[in-house]
Parts: structure tokens; C-alpha cells; sequence
């Protein structure tokens, strides 16, 4: 059930048109529905955003790729909006889902405990750099909500405290190491 980032970035690597991954199904739905425009770029990168939580460069290579506009264009609009994010700053990354299913299962309670727990709030990383925090609006999963993701790693059926303890292990295992 659950999927690591490896998985996710073979499949950038390898072909995210075929993937099973729900999160490019997501994305390619998104391409799919405007017939693979160029106009629709915006509405792709959000897409990937809202999929994975940032838009990396794999993702931009697909994107350009399927609606057939130049690399640097891409790459242009997705540095021009603050709202999208190329990269998590964090060594670590959680991005909680906040679409319908995962906010009826409790997401806001969720990242309501991160914040108590580690004083970030969505789109912020704490002030050691260690743990990034982005929210999603639908994963793909929605049998599994509430669902996040851990470094790249689906998790579903999630409470607050599992969370927290998951983010603290990592302050906890790097702290150690
Ligand atoms: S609403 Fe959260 S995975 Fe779909």
C-alpha cells in the first residue's frame, strides 16, 4: 500500500505517462482534460504541486515534454509564482493532504499538532532546517485518509499523535547520527 520516493522517482525517470502512481495519474488526468495544451500549464504545475507537494525537475522535464513548451518556459512560470515550490528545504519532508476525505478525517487536526508540536505551519520548515511541512489537496489515496506524505512515502489512516511521533523520530534519528 505504501509507495517510497524511490518508486516515485523511477517512475519520473522512467515513463509517469504509464505510471500506476496515483499522484502522475493525477497530474496526467489534469493533462489529459486539456488535450495536452501549452495554455494549460499553470493548470498542470498545479496539478503536480497539489500531487507531490513541490515541482521538481523530472516533473518540469514531463510537463514540458506532454504539452510541448520549451523547458525554460516551464521552468520560468514555476519561479515566477510564489506559490509553487521547487524543492522542500528540509532534509525531511511532510506534506499532508488536505482534500475532502483527508479534511473530513481529521487532517486540520493533524497539522494543527504539527504546529503545536514543531511551530511550523504549511510551507514552512523549522528553524534547524531538519523537517519542511506542505499540504496537498488530494494524494490520490483517498481510501487511506487521512493520508501523508513522508519523504516521499504514502501513508494512510493517520491520527496526530502518529504523526508528530513519526516528524520526531526524524529530529530524534538525525540529532543521533
Ligand atoms: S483527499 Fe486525501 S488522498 Fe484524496
Amino acid at each position: 500500500m505504501t509507495q517510497t520516493a524511490a518508486d516515485a522517482s523511477q517512475s519520473v525517470q522512467t515513463n509517469p505517462k504509464q505510471s500506476q502512481d496515483r499522484r502522475w495519474r493525477s497530474v496526467n488526468r489534469t493533462i489529459r482534460l486539456n488535450g495536452n495544451q501549452p495554455d494549460a500549464l499553470i493548470e498542470t504545475l498545479h496539478a503536480v504541486q497539489e500531487s507531490f507537494g513541490y515541482i521538481d525537475l523530472d516533473a518540469m522535464q514531463y510537463v514540458a515534454r506532454e504539452l510541448t513548451v520549451p523547458l525554460s518556459r516551464v521552468y520560468a512560470v514555476a519561479t515566477f509564482y510564489h506559490y509553487f515550490t521547487l524543492k522542500p528545504p528540509g532534509d525531511h519532508t511532510c506534506v499532508v493532504c488536505m482534500g475532502t476525505a483527508c479534511y473530513i478525517g481529521g487532517s486540520t487536526a493533524i497539522l494543527d499538532s504539527i504546529h503545536e508540536g514543531f511551530g511550523i505551519s504549511p510551507g514552512e520548515t523549522t528553524p534547524d532546517g531538519k523537517v519542511s511541512l506542505l499540504t496537498a489537496r488530494c494524494l490520490g489515496s483517498c481510501g487511506l485518509a487521512p493520508a501523508a506524505v513522508f519523504d516521499g512515502e504514502v501513508a494512510g489512516k493517520l491520527d496526530a499523535a502518529t504523526v508528530v511521533e513519526k516528524i520526531a523520530r526524524w529530529a530524534d534519528h538525525d540529532s543521533e547520527s
